[in-house]
């Protein structure tokens, strides 16, 4: 190969690498969605708001173990870290690679685990990392475009993972997920967030203490 082809040859690729460089997480969020549109299923990561309103219910003095589902480039993952005690942890499940690379290059806290894999397996994850429970999982989760039979799947090893008194928090742009909450959280609270693209809904079902395990 001659040098001008070299050259040539190499400046999609720097092309491609500034621009990814220039829109950071966003960069990476969106060639996520470009691969795989359907199971990212959002182009644009959620919003503060969002964030803020979502993790509002959470008892953090009694979180030891925070599960979440679906991280893309970790738009949660740092506001679930400050706000987490300091033995605590964090597993994150994503099943595109892409993402899971991202998290684990820029994620350095200690009490952080980001795991390739499908959220249907939660219970084996945090088994075979040492734990018996989590206390609270997150979804991100486009349950409404998920493949048949995984969002019960979901929905069904969510509820047997948690421990009496903790939550599954969801939030999607469909209220779809309530559906498949609602086979196992009898209590589940509502609320909205239009300052997210597009508007989310947000699910918090609760595993009471009394609940049928
Ligand atoms: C809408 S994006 C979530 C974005 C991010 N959490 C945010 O707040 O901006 C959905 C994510 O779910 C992931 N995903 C899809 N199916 C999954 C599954 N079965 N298990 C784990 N992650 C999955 C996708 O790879 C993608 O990262």
């Amino acid at each position: 190969m001659t040098t001008r082809q070299y050259a040539e040859e190499a400046l999609p690729q720097k092309l491609k690498r500034r621009v990814k460089q220039f829109f950071g997480p966003w960069g990476v969020f969106f060639e996520g969605f470009v691969r795989n549109p359907v199971m990212v299923g959002s182009i644009i990561p959620s919003s503060d708001r969002t964030i803020a309103k979502m993790l509002g219910p959470v008892d953090w003095d009694e979180c030891k173990l925070f599960v979440e589902y679906g991280p893309g480039v970790g738009t949660f993952c740092r506001p679930v870290l400050d706000r987490l005690r300091r033995d605590g942890a964090l597993i994150v499940i994503d099943t595109n690679p892409l993402f899971i690379d991202y998290l684990r290059k820029t994620i350095t806290d200690s009490r952080f685990t980001a795991v390739l894999g499908s959220a249907a397996d939660v219970e084996d994850i945090v088994l075979s990392h040492g734990h018996e429970h989590a206390d609270y999982v997150l979804s991100g989760l486009p349950f409404s475009t998920l493949p048949d039979g995984v969002g019960p799947a979901i929905a069904a090893g969510t509820w047997r993972v948690l421990r009496p008194g903790g939550a599954f928090l969801v939030y999607q742009f469909t209220a779809k997920a309530r559906a498949f909450m609602e086979r196992h959280f009898r209590r589940i609270d509502n609320g909205m967030e239009f300052w997210n693209v597009p508007p989310a809904f947000l699910f918090w079902g609760w595993k009471d203490e009394d609940a049928d395990v």
